[in-house]
């Protein structure tokens, strides 16, 4: 079993340094697909209200479990608060349906998804409610991140969550939040790949203390079937030359060295596959050790391209978030 190396996080507990992640992980896959990353070793989790499979993912824990694998409290599950759950009050009762989704009574991470308050939707109406309230109808609520942050605290005061943290924040925000927050947040999880670096956002949580977690750490691949065109007109980071070169030098695959250049940096990844070979693969990318000289020669591929931005889903006018 690949011995993954874990993080402290400013809330005391440690977290994993490699992860699974949920996003598009389909529902008729999803049990079978979380059971087969525990059996492959994966002990943290990465979901979401908005990834739709929280009830299967959480039958393949309880499967694992079951069957003696681990034990809960050997998982790390991380759950996100959708945009429409913003309000203060909406905040616990949203939780404690993703805890009962996921059949277990405790989150280890509780992140916001994104900066962005939604009105409500009842989840007896749509659920996850995604970005529009209707048709293609984007309606903002008057939440503010204090608000829903306090009651974030509340939740760990409450015991539904261990840690809490922020998703898709830049430096402003993150600023203005250390000013009020009475806990701070304990991870930051960013889209991050050779294409996206964001090493200033990267400094900044150092110096807070605040743990970062790459998403999307294969860049573009994640991208391709939103037919987005500036996905599909880059290189796939695994089949760039330079990243190919640095890998059959260190006889490993390009999958992997990209996940060392971040893991080696310091941060978390929670990479996704449902392909059993390449779970375990990402998994053991911790098994080596690349050069500073490499490292520095992949960060150097950096081009400020993100590619999980709401222009993918809707027009920039009706919301932006970065920049
Ligand atoms: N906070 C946020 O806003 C946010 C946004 C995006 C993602 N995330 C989280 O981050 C996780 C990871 O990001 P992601 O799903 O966008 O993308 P990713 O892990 O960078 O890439 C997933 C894609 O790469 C393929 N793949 C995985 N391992 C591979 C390997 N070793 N070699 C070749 N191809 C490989 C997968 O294919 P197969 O599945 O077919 O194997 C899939 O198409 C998500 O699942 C989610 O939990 C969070």
């Amino acid at each position: 079993m690949v011995q993954v190396p874990s993080i402290k996080l400013s809330s005391g507990y440690d977290m994993p340094q490699v992860g699974f992640g949920l996003w598009k992980v389909d529902n008729a896959i999803a049990a079978k697909t979380v059971y087969e990353a525990i059996k492959a070793g994966y002990r943290l989790f990465d979901g979401a209200c908005d990834y739709g499979n929280e009830v299967e993912c959480g039958q393949g824990v309880a499967q694992a479990i079951k069957e003696g694998i681990v034990t809960r409290e050997e998982l790390f599950i991380v759950s996100k608060l959708w945009n429409t759950f913003h309000d203060g009050e909406r905040v616990e009762p949203i939780v404690k349906k993703q805890l009962a989704d996921w059949g277990v009574d405790y989150f280890d991470l509780y992140l916001i998804h994104f900066p962005v308050a939604l009105e409500y939707v009842d989840p007896s109406v749509r659920y996850p409610p995604g970005w529009h309230y209707e048709g293609d109808e984007i309606r903002p609520s008057k939440a503010t991140i204090q608000e829903t942050w306090t009651a974030f605290e509340s939740l760990v005061a409450k015991g539904h969550a261990r840690s809490i943290g922020i998703s898709n924040f830049q430096a402003q925000l993150i600023y203005d939040l250390l000013r009020y927050a009475k806990i701070r947040p304990a991870t930051l999880q960013i889209e991050h790949h050779p294409y996206l670096v964001q090493q200033e956002l990267l400094n900044l949580a150092k110096r807070e203390g605040i743990a970062v977690t790459a998403y999307s750490s294969f860049g573009p691949a994640s991208f391709l079937e939103f037919n987005m065109s500036h996905a599909s007109k880059l290189t796939p980071l695994i089949e760039d030359d330079g990243i190919k070169a640095i890998a059959a030098k260190y006889n490993k695959d390009a999958s992997q060295v990209l996940l060392r250049w971040a893991t080696q940096r310091g941060l978390a990844i929670i990479p996704k596959s449902t392909r059993v070979s390449l779970m375990v693969s990402n998994l053991s990318s911790v098994e080596f050790d690349l050069s500073e000289k490499d490292i520095a020669t992949i960060s150097a591929l950096d081009r400020g391209i993100r590619f999980n931005q709401p222009s993918n889903y809707f027009p920039t006018e009706l919301l932006w978030i970065f920049g």
